[in-house]
């Protein structure tokens, strides 16, 4: 989504603009600008499409100054083009705002502003928030007022930048809804919608939070609530590196991140369930035994990627705790008035902790007295610092737009929590404990094995990257694998390709299946093995080729299929932490092969940050 950076010190703006611009390029994004305070008057460079095209404008209408902010913009009101791109100026080039979020009553504005005179150039809601703060500025309203006035009368959700032309000092930020981090350095201060952006020159920095405005100076930093307050704020200190957002001699992050789930599945155990102890570290969970046994129901809300997360984590809780466990889509949940109430658990499942739908979701719940239990990765976001009870899976910065190292992370977090509820209500005996806890201790190595076997997803994907329609299917955990390997299928290599229920296929998707389909099946579950085996009997009938993914032991079943990838044996709550990883592997050679962006897939974006 929108990437936002900013910059005002002693140094010369665009390098620094254009360099966190470039950090922000994991986002997703379709075109890009700048703009920049030269003492005065502000200058300003957008173009479409990938930063080199920026940078080569850069390059032959060089700007200068020490004040600036930049952005990369993902399309949402009005096409990619030039003018459409961020940052947007008042029309005498006063003002200039950058934006990530939606206005969502800019035409009721924008009308009263093309009333009194002002003239728009872009399709954008962005450009609306340039003209009115320009409009109470020339009321007589210093910079400050003008946009505590401006923010007054927009509704919707946003982060901003924005400079004044009779400012040259100044740089003003303001977020709702939307994140935004202010970086401290030395005698300079930057802000950036996500921490990669600035973390090169400062790993100390300030979350703002809702309603809140910024005014940073060189050497200074004031931030104020709606009501005009100074609010004093405790500096947070980035702990992770920045190599750990960087390729590090991978070709793609996607490929990096896949390669990096053994350690961090394996500091997330040890963390969590110490070698030598026989309890679980539920720290920044508060939950109790007394609060479990409260429960009427839980639901599992997230998009993408953390919903496959939730799903298991579904299975899981209840079949370990029976409790009732609904798992639902944010988009859905949020419209779908639930029955929540103070008996309800809700868990929010999100890599980036900013998700507009999930974060909502976790919204309502509050005001319906629930209490909610967040799963995140990036420490200090918004659903982190909502939710009333936080499990870190600390998986580093995921860079790759499609998922990889946070999904395992979070499916390991959902087991231990799966696995400490139980406990908690007496319901695992310690044998059962120690033996999940043994097989948890043993994934890491497991899954660096597969990934030593990674040529054969390679040639896989070479022998079938002509496929055109591509079945998942599989039971009970298997499907949710199924459906993670079905979307990252899609999200990376741009391949039609759907997730079924093996037993569901016979009831319509099988009609579509021909010599033409491939069928990814897997069968990691051993009770529903014989099951999926005659669903992919059903499939080889019609002619559809078959890979299976299974776990080793079960050869002799090979030559009912084409291809098999077999995998360590494991218990089969741990299986889906070592199916994943296959089909990570089989999508990513796929899009290796189709020779898409597989970092910056088409249309998509890592933080989703408007509905
Ligand atoms: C976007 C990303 C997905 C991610 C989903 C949920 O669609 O491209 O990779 O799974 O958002 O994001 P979250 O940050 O809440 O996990």
């Amino acid at each position: 989504m929108c990437g936002i950076v900013g910059y005002i010190g002693p140094s010369q703006a665009p390098a620094i603009l254009m360099d966190g611009l470039k950090r922000l390029e994991y986002r997703g994004y379709d075109s890009a600008g700048i703009a920049v305070h030269d003492g005065e008057k502000i200058n300003m460079l957008k173009s479409k499409g990938k930063l080199i095209n920026l940078e080569q404008k850069l390059e032959e209408n060089p700007i200068s100054g020490c004040l600036g902010i930049g952005h990369t913009r993902w399309a949402t009101h009005g096409a990619p083009s030039d003018i459409n791109s961020h940052p947007h100026i008042s029309s005498d080039r006063l003002i200039a705002v950058v934006h990530n979020g939606i206005i969502e009553n800019y035409l009721d504005i924008k009308e009263e502003l093309i009333k009194k005179g002002y003239k728009f150039v872009s399709e954008t809601d962005t450009e609306t928030v340039a003209h009115l703060i320009d409009y109470y500025y020339k009321s007589g309203l210093g910079f400050l007022e003008s946009v505590f006035k401006a923010l007054e009368k927009i509704e919707g959700a946003y982060a901003l930048g924005i400079l004044c032309r009779d400012y040259p000092d100044t740089l003003i930020a303001a977020r709702k809804n939307c994140p935004l981090v202010i970086g401290k350095g030395e005698g300079e201060n930057f802000i950036a919608s996500d921490i990669p952006a600035i973390l090169h020159h400062t790993r100390n920095v300030y979350f703002l939070d809702d309603n809140e405005v910024a005014v940073i100076k060189a050497d200074e930093i004031k931030i104020y609530d709606k009501n005009k307050n100074e609010v004093k704020k405790d500096i947070y200190k980035v702990k992770w590196d920045i190599d750990a957002a960087e390729k590090g001699g991978y070709e793609h992050f996607m490929i990096k991140e896949i390669n990096e789930q053994p350690k961090i599945i394996q500091e997330l155990v040890q963390r969590r369930i110490p070698e030598n102890s026989h309890l679980i570290d539920m720290s920044g969970i508060k939950l109790k035994k007394a609060d479990i046994e409260a429960l009427s129901r839980i639901y599992i809300v997230a998009c993408g990627t953390a919903y496959h997360a939730g799903l298991i984590g579904k299975s899981l809780i209840e079949k370990l705790t029976r409790i009732p466990v609904i798992a639902d889509v944010a988009s859905e949940f949020r419209y779908r008035d639930p029955v929540i109430d103070e008996r309800t658990l809700l868990i929010v499942v999100s890599q980036s902790g900013e998700t507009a739908d999930t974060l909502e979701a976790l919204r309502i719940a509050k005001r319906n007295n629930a209490r909610v239990m967040a799963v995140v990765n990036a420490v200090g976001s918004s659903i982190a610092r909502e939710a009333d009870d936080v499990f870190y899976i600390l998986a580093g910065p995921e860079i790759s737009v499609a998922s990889t190292k946070a999904f395992t992370a979070q499916v390991t977090a959902m087991e231990i929590i799966a696995v400490s509820m139980a406990m908690e209500l007496g319901k695992l005996d310690s044998d059962k404990f120690n033996n999940i806890k043994s097989e948890l201790y043993e994934i890491p190595s497991k899954i660096s094995e597969i990934l030593q076997k990674s040529y054969i997803e390679k040639q896989l994907a070479e022998k079938y990257s002509k496929a055109a329609n591509v079945f998942f299917i599989g039971r009970g955990l298997d499907y949710i694998v199924s459906m993670e390997g079905s979307l990252k299928l899609k999200e990376i290599a741009y391949l039609h390709s759907e997730a079924y229920a093996a037993g569901e296929l016979k009831h319509g998707p099988i009609a579509m299946i021909d010599e033409n389909t491939l069928v990814i099946a897997v069968l990691t579950q051993e009770e529903l093995f014989e099951k999926t085996l005659s669903n992919i009997k059903e499939v080889k009938a019609r002619g559809a080729k078959v890979i299976a993914i299974a776990l080793e032991g079960n050869e002799s079943f090979a030559k009912e299929v084409d291809d098999v990838i077999f995998i360590p044996r494991t218990s089969w709550i741990t299986a889906p932490l070592l199916a994943a990883v296959p089909v990570q592997l089989f999508a990513y050679y796929m899009a290796y092969c189709l020779g898409t962006d597989i970092d910056q897939p088409r249309n998509l974006a890592k933080s989703v940050t408007v509905e």
